[in-house]
C-alpha cells in the first residue's frame, strides 16, 4: 500500500530551468531530479503533452522504484498552427539551444502583426506512484500571451524572452522567479497537482 502523501518524488527532467521552478513550488515534498540516479532522458514519442508527461514519469518510476513526477510543456503559437508545441525543446533541431529555438519562432512569424501573434505556454504534470499505477494524477496549466518581435529580459529560460504578457506589461523573462511561479502554466499545474495529491486516496 502506497502512503497517502508521497514524501520523496523523482523528477523526470534534465531541464535545469524546470527543475528550479518545480522544486521552488513543491516545497512540501523532497523532489529528487532524475540525474541523481543517472537515468537516461526518455524518448518523447507522444503527440500530446499528456502522452509525453506520462511516458517520462513512467520511465522514471520504473527505473527508480519511487513515485515520479514529470512535466511536459511547451509553447503553442496560433499563427503557426500550434507549433512548436510538443517539440518546443527541439524546434530548431535535435540539439538546438533556447536561442536557436526562439529565433526560429521569430523567423516563422516574420512580420505577422501583434494582433495575430497570440500564444500560450502549456504545462502538463503527470504523477505516477509506481509503473503500473492505473490512476495517475494529471494536472494542466495554460498561460496566455503574445509573441514579441525580438527578445526582451534576462530571467527564466526557453521562450521566456519573446513571451509578452499584456497584463503585466513585460515579457516573462522580465518577471522575478517568484512572480513567474505564481502566474505561469507550470505554477498553475503544480498548484492543481498539490491539491489533487492532498486529496488522492491511493
Ligand atoms: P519538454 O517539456 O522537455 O519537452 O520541453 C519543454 C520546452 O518548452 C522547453 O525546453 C522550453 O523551450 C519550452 N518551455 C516550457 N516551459 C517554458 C517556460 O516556462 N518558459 C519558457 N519556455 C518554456
Amino acid at each position: 500500500m502506497m502512503p497517502q502523501q508521497a514524501d520523496k518524488i523523482v523528477l523526470a527532467s534534465g531541464n535545469t530551468g524546470k527543475i528550479r521552478e518545480i522544486q521552488a513550488i513543491l516545497s512540501e515534498q523532497t523532489i529528487i531530479p532524475q540525474s541523481h540516479f543517472n537515468l537516461p532522458e526518455a524518448e518523447e514519442t507522444g503527440q500530446t503533452f499528456i502522452e509525453n508527461a506520462l511516458i517520462k514519469a513512467r520511465q522514471a518510476t520504473a527505473l527508480c522504484q519511487l513515485p515520479a513526477i514529470a512535466d511536459d510543456s511547451g509553447l503553442v503559437v496560433d499563427a503557426l498552427d500550434g507549433a512548436p508545441g510538443v517539440i518546443s525543446a527541439r524546434y530548431a533541431g535535435a540539439h538546438a539551444n533556447d536561442t536557436e529555438n526562439l529565433q526560429k519562432v521569430l523567423q516563422q512569424l516574420g512580420t505577422t502583426p501583434m494582433t495575430k501573434r497570440s500564444a500560450r505556454f502549456i504545462c502538463v504534470i503527470a504523477f505516477l506512484r509506481h509503473p503500473a499505477d492505473p490512476c495517475p494524477i494529471i494536472a494542466q496549466g495554460a498561460w496566455e500571451g503574445q509573441i514579441l518581435f525580438e527578445s526582451k529580459g534576462e530571467n527564466g529560460f526557453g521562450y521566456d524572452p519573446i513571451f509578452w504578457l499584456p497584463e503585466q506589461n513585460c515579457s516573462s523573462a522580465e518577471l522575478s522567479p517568484e512572480i513567474k511561479n505564481k502566474l505561469s502554466h507550470r505554477g498553475q499545474a503544480l498548484q492543481q497537482f498539490q491539491h489533487q495529491l492532498r486529496h488522492s486516496s491511493s
